[in-house]
């Protein structure tokens, strides 16, 4: 059986990016930008305070440092040694669920459940010793509002988070109660940060020009220094970093597979953005659209399986065909395996070209009517690290957004600087 090609344009041409759409994706999101300045419930952005500006990389000492907010749960301890030089001394890692296990992010699970869990990583990080003082940085990688560095209120779940009793409630206040639960009183919890505000920190103490953090991964997210805040109660240099929530973005116009995804999501109407860029609902999307191209009801394709897909390149198509035959339930010919990898890349594609329509939005933002500088963005996760096609659709997008000012503006991987940027917080909040 193959596709009606008609069908098959059609469903593709709802995930096109054009030229055009980006563009208008790039000024709405830096209109949203400024309108989120002057006043952020205005925005569709949340544009949170994050109390810290740059480090100057001469940060030093030892730090724990808690990395919370994907699907493994790490904690470092973290020796910097200044000018960009650091040594990981301890890491420790778990996921947040193993099927058939536990799960400690769906609605039955407790507050108890979660932060014990990860007291007992932080025991396990400083070998059980309850004696020495250790400061510790924390990354929490959801919207949380702020008043100070330390602490961090959760405004809402997002990446289909569900457990019950953590929105509304001050992290570290929970945090600290496990601890005291597990006979822990020696952590002192020192900075929460978000996880792009991580990237950021990790990636401005080791090189100069970076103004930009994002996280490309299972969720989508970037922050930037907003030169023109400062505030008595916060750290560093240069102004203040200001973590979007960009995630929540919504000044553009979804497709009809994106509507559909929302709406059967845990929390409908809400990071619409995300939704349509990020790798947990990457393959949701591929998925639906596969379905409805095959008539099925469901097929359930992850980020993973598309990049296993797209990547091949071979005149058969044989990994792409076992994927999808495996995900399908039956083999598909090569035709009809080719169009789906065309749909599968179009999905990627255009992800790629969102979230750089937003970066650009920023690099406009933070140029004003000045020219744009050199500057890196410096964006850490899986999507942008290992999905194949996203790197050079994100070169090629910002040619094309900023023309001979792209030569000033790059990407650049900042491999986990979620932890790193959690011992440097903690390091700027205590020296
Ligand atoms: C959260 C952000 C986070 C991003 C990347 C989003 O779902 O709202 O706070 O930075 O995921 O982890």
């Amino acid at each position: 059986m193959s596709f009606e090609e008609g069908k098959f344009q059609e469903v593709l041409s709802e995930f096109a990016a054009t030229p055009e759409f980006i563009r208008e994706v790039a000024a709405n999101f830096r209109q949203d930008l400024q309108i989120g300045l002057r006043d952020p419930k205005s925005s569709s952005m949340r544009m949170l305070k994050s109390y810290v500006g740059l480090p100057t990389g001469k940060e030093t000492g030892e730090y724990l440092a808690l990395d919370f907010g994907g699907t493994n749960v790490r904690v470092l301890r973290i020796k910097l040694e200044g000018e960009g030089r650091y040594e990981i001394t301890k890491r420790v890692g778990e996921p947040l669920v193993v099927p058939g296990e536990y799960d400690y992010i769906c609605k039955n699970s407790t507050v108890d459940q979660m932060f014990g869990f990860l007291a007992r990583l932080i025991d396990e990080a400083i070998d059980g010793d309850h004696e020495t003082k250790f400061y510790l940085g924390h990354t929490f990688s959801f919207p949380s509002s702020q008043d100070d560095l330390n602490n961090a209120k959760l405004i809402i779940w997002t990446k289909e988070f569900a457990t019950p009793g953590v929105e509304g409630k001050v992290v570290n206040d929970l945090l600290l109660d496990a601890l005291k639960k597990r006979g822990i009183e020696n952590v002192v919890p020192v900075a929460v940060i978000n996880d792009t505000v991580a990237v950021l920190l990790s990636a401005a103490y080791k090189q100069s020009d970076v103004y930009t953090g994002s996280i490309y991964a299972t969720g989508h997210n970037t922050c930037y220094l907003e030169g023109s805040i400062h505030d008595p109660k916060g750290f560093g240099v240069g102004g203040m970093i200001l973590n979007l929530e960009c995630g929540n973005f919504m000044k553009l116009t979804p497709n009809r597979f994106d509507v559909e995804l929302d709406q059967k999501s845990e929390k409908p109407g809400e990071q619409r953005f995300e939704k349509m860029v990020s790798g947990r609902y990457m393959g949701e999307l591929f998925s639906m659209a596969v379905a409805e191209l095959l008539g099925e009801k469901k097929c359930d394709f992850s980020a993973i399986d598309m990049s296993g897909i797209v990547s091949d390149e071979s005149p058969q198509l044989d990994k792409a065909s076992e994927i999808i035959a495996e995900k399908v339930g039956r083999k598909l010919e090569l035709a009809d395996v080719a169009r789906i990898r065309e749909l599968d890349a179009a999905i990627i594609i255009r992800s790629a070209r969102l979230v750089t329509a937003s970066y650009v939005g920023i690099v406009w933002q933070r140029a004003g009517n000045g020219k744009i500088q050199k500057q890196h963005v410096a964006v850490d996760g899986s999507v942008y690290e290992k999905m194949p096609l996203v790197k050079e659709n994100i070169n090629r997008a910002l040619s094309e957004l900023l023309g001979e000012d792209a030569a000033n503006v790059d990407t650049i991987l900042d491999n986990g600087g979620s932890g790193l940027g959690a011992a440097i917080a903690a390091a700027m909040a205590v020296e």
